[in-house]
Parts: structure tokens; C-alpha cells; sequence
């Protein structure tokens, strides 16, 4: 390798060790800018992992990774023995319009355009946190056959039903109710979530305290703004949910990631790394990888933490209905008698994802300010969807269309864990509860997520690494694996596979 190459690398490269952004990040960054401004031309030769991770000062992993996640977005091409070249076509060029002005006069671009990476200088410092933040390991693409987490089995919907209950709204709403509407939500639905919650969930409110959010994503979003200053300190499971750290950090909020055991977030930890936080963010009933669920005692832990701390805890329970063995368990907002946990529920797994509802419990004394900040963000959320939610439920389809679903994730959850067991067990070891809608595999050898995860995006398999969700590095890495959305059939074809691109990597 020239030394050439490294200098160029090391021109564009500026890693700042006292930033919150992790440095494979940072290098990850600084490469694409270079490539986007073309101070790294395409087909370039790179340096090696193991010479430039020396120039940087930097272990040759982090080198990696961001190595990896290039190759993944298309920037990268790696060539077997011959080393990693700039992309002769890089993605964000594909979109762009060029400078020449015979193209501009003759052609009519066709889509929007797309500029490259944000001058950052134009953005306040929310704005910047945003440039930093990966929300999403997928490439957007085909619609992939297996194993993509968080996704219901979208064909087993009943739709029939729900464009019946739909055309029958549209024909019997008064015009009246066309104008602005609550900003809580439409009554009726946070009535019938109420006593839904009540019964299925252990959850004590009154109506009032439901205001219904387009997910759980807007939910986590309004508790930051309302309920943190910028610098406040946030625990956060680690791993965790990538997109609630990054509403955290949008809101200014200081993440700090907390290890996880078996008993759920640990607080000894929490407490080691950041006594004075004003808010917890947990996923209780089925942690968001790992699976498991929080103890009982570790619940009262928790609530007794937030009550001497004056301190939140919000609780997403994104897939609590889908419990497979043994009974289900209550939620944390049932045993705080303090008034210090925000509840957060969703529609995206029970029904599905674009109908984009979900809903808070809040506090008593939170209702005003949570319905302002609902407000001034959406004002009010769409009326026909909620009323044919609330059909649903109050007609009995929610109730039928879950004890279905139950089954049918129980049973690709099965065949998912039987496939991996007889084909990959001597590569992998699963981890697996009773529960949601995907489970986790970590790999028996130090593999790189990244890299099986993106060998496996180009076969159209979406199985993001345990690496992607984690703040600090994993003893050892793996894969999340969700199986709702996958036939019998593509849970089978995937693990085939994944045992091929595994064997691949074998030494
Ligand atoms: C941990 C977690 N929370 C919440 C959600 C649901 O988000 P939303 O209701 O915004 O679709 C998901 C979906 O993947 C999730 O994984």
C-alpha cells in the first residue's frame, strides 16, 4: 500500500476524541464528505485497515466499521485479495445533477436533488445532532424476504374488513366533524384504549390521560421536549432503540447507555454512570433487542429511583400483546403510585405500521403540557383513521385479529428456531423468549455484524447486527432476526442463507 494513500486519507480525516459521536462514526462521516466532494476520486484505492487504523490512532475494528457501513450505502466496493476502491459510482452522484450546461438545457431532471451531505454551518445545533444520527440499517430496496424486525405479518391484515368499516365511516360522518378536532384525540378511542389498557395491561387511567400520537416515535419525541432540558442526563438501554437515543439527542438530552442482565436495565450501573438523570427509557415487558423482561423487583427499583429522584421513566411497550407462554405480564405504569411513568403504546405491530398511531398514557398533572406540545407539533391527529380503530376494537375484529396473530407469530417464531438450530447452531447460539415479533442470534466467532448484515442485504435479507443498536461494543456480536413477516417457507430459504454467507467467513 502507498503511503500516498494514507496521506490522502489522513487530509480528510479530522476525528474530535471528546465528541459524543462515536469515532467509527466520525470516520465514517469524514470519509463520505470526501468522497461526496470528490477529494477521494472514484476507483481510488483505500490503505488497509491495519495501516490507516495506525496512522489514526484508532483500533483497526473502528477502522472497519465504518469501512463497512460505506460499502453498505454503495460509497465502497471491496474486491476479494485486491483491496477496497472508491465507488465508481457513488450513491449520492446518482441523484445528482451536474454541472454541465448542455445537460441542464436539454434534459429535465426527472428526480428531486438531492445535494450531497448538509452544510452544517446552516444548522443549529439540533440540526447538526441530526447529520450524525443512523436511524435505520436497512437500504432501502426490494421488499426483503426475511428476517426484517419490527414488521408484522402485513398479508394477514384483515383488510377486507377494515375497508368495510372504513367506506361504512365515510358514508355516515357528519360534516360537522370535518373541522379541527381534539388534540388529545377522538374521544371515543381514547375511551376504549382506556378500558383495552385497564384489562389487557394493568394500566390505571382515566380518558383524559390518553392522547392519542402518530406512534411511538412521536410519543418519545414529546416526552423529550417536554420533559428535558438540553445537557439533562437520559438512561437508556443498551443495547437499545436507536431511534428513542435519537430523539434524546435531538431534544439536547444526554444519552447514557446502560448495560443490561437478566433482569432488565442494571441499575447499579445506571446509577455508577449518571446518579443525577431525569429520565429513564425502558422497554420492560420485552427489551428492545435482547428480549428480556424486566423482573418485578427490578420494576420497583426503578419506580422508587424516579420518585426519590423526581425523575421520569418512560415505558415503551411497543409489542407487549404478543406473549406466547405463561401469562402476560403488567405493565410498569400499573405500579407507580406516584405519577412518574409515561406510558407508550402502539398501533405499528397490532395492526400495522403505516396507519402511523399510536398513543400516551401520561400523568395526571402532565395532560396540559403534553396536549400543548401535541398541538403546536400536529395539532390533532387524523380523525378517520382513529374512528375506524375505535370500530375495530369496540366490534370485536382487535380482539380476533390478535388471539390470529398470536398463533401465527408463535409458529414462525418455532420454525424460525428450529431452522437455526439444525442448520447454523455451530455458528450461532439464539436467544429466544416467548415473545414479539423477533429474536437474537449472536455469532459463535468475532464477526463483524456489519459485514454478514450487508453480505446478507445484497441476497435481500434484512437482518440488521446487535452492533447497530449498542453504544458500546458488544463481547460479541450477532444478528436480530424478526420473523413476523416471513412465510414458513423464507424463514427456511433465509437461514439457508445465512448458513451460506456464514460458512463464507469461516477461516
Ligand atoms: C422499541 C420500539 N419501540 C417502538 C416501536 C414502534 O414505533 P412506532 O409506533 O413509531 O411505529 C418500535 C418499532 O419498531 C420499536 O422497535
Amino acid at each position: 500500500m502507498s503511503d500516498d494513500s494514507i496521506s490522502i486519507v489522513r487530509r480528510c480525516v479530522t476525528l474530535d476524541r471528546t465528541s459524543k459521536v462515536p469515532l467509527y462514526r466520525q470516520l465514517y462521516r469524514d470519509l463520505r464528505r470526501a468522497i461526496l466532494s470528490s477529494q477521494l476520486l472514484p476507483a481510488m484505492r483505500l490503505p488497509a485497515t491495519r495501516p490507516l487504523a495506525d496512522e489514526l490512532d484508532l483500533s483497526r475494528n473502528t477502522v472497519q466499521s465504518a469501512f463497512d457501513q460505506l460499502k453498505d450505502e454503495g460509497y465502497l466496493d471491496s474486491h476479494v485479495g485486491s483491496g477496497t476502491y472508491v465507488s465508481q459510482e457513488v450513491p449520492d452522484d446518482l441523484n445528482r445533477v451536474r454541472g454541465q450546461t448542455h445537460l441542464r438545457r436539454s434534459v429535465r431532471p426527472t428526480a428531486p436533488q438531492r445535494l450531497g451531505p448538509p452544510d452544517e454551518s446552516q444548522l443549529s445545533e439540533r440540526g447538526k445532532c441530526l447529520t450524525d444520527l443512523q436511524l435505520s440499517f436497512f437500504r432501502a430496496g426490494k421488499q426483503p424476504r426475511a428476517f426484517q424486525p419490527g414488521l408484522p405479518a402485513l398479508d394477514a391484515f384483515p383488510l377486507d374488513t377494515w375497508s368495510r368499516l372504513t367506506s361504512r365511516r365515510w358514508r355516515s360522518v357528519p360534516g360537522a366533524s370535518l373541522g379541527y378536532r381534539q388534540t388529545a384525540g377522538y374521544p371515543a378511542l381514547r375511551e376504549a384504549l382506556s378500558e383495552y389498557l385497564h384489562n389487557s395491561r394493568g394500566v390505571h387511567c382515566s380518558p383524559e390521560q390518553v392522547i392519542i400520537v402518530s406512534g411511538t416515535q412521536q410519543a418519545i419525541t414529546l416526552a423529550a421536549h417536554v420533559l428535558l432540558d438540553p445537557g439533562d442526563r437520559v438512561w437508556i438501554e443498551d443495547p437499545g432503540y436507536p431511534r428513542a437515543t435519537g430523539a434524546f439527542q435531538w431534544a439536547g438530552a444526554e444519552t447514557i447507555p446502560t448495560p443490561l442482565d437478566a433482569e432488565g436495565l442494571d441499575l447499579e450501573a445506571a446509577h455508577a454512570r449518571g446518579a443525577d438523570a431525569r429520565l429513564a427509557y425502558v422497554t420492560p415487558s420485552h427489551q428492545y433487542p435482547l428480549g428480556m423482561t424486566m423482573s418485578l423487583s427490578r420494576r420497583l427499583e426503578l419506580l422508587t429511583w424516579a420518585e426519590r429522584s423526581d425523575a421520569w421513566i418512560l415505558e415503551d411497550d411497543y409489542e407487549s400483546e404478543y406473549r406466547y407462554e405463561g401469562r402476560p405480564i403488567a405493565a410498569l405504569q400499573g405500579l407507580d403510585n406516584a405519577g412518574r411513568v409515561i406510558y407508550a403504546g402502539s398501533f405499528s405491530k397490532v395492526l400495522f405500521p403505516a396507519l402511523r398511531l399510536g398513543y400516551l398514557v401520561v400523568p395526571q398533572a402532565l395532560v396540559g403540557p403534553f396536549r400543548a406540545a401535541k398541538s403546536l407539533i400536529a395539532r390533532s391527529p387524523p380523525l378517520a383513521p382513529q374512528m375506524i380503530v375505535t370500530d375495530f376494537m369496540t366490534e370485536g375484529h382487535f380482539a380476533r385479529h390478535l388471539r390470529r396473530m398470536r398463533t401465527l407469530y408463535a409458529d414462525r417464531q418455532s420454525a424460525l428456531v428450529e431452522a437455526l438450530e439444525e442448520t447454523v447452531s455451530d455458528l450461532l447460539t439464539v436467544h429466544s423468549e416467548k415473545a414479539g415479533l423477533h429474536l437474537t442470534a449472536f455469532f459463535r466467532q468475532s464477526w463483524s455484524g456489519r459485514a454478514v448484515s450487508a453480505a446478507l442485504q445484497d441476497q435481500d435479507i434484512v437482518a440488521p447486527p446487535l452492533s447497530f443498536y449498542a453504544a458500546e461494543s458488544l463481547d460479541r456480536d450477532g444478528l436480530v432476526l424478526g420473523y413476523g413477516a416471513a412465510s414458513k417457507d423464507d424463514i427456511r430459504k433465509g437461514v439457508h442463507v445465512l448458513k451460506q454467507t456464514l460458512l463464507k467467513r469461516q477461516p
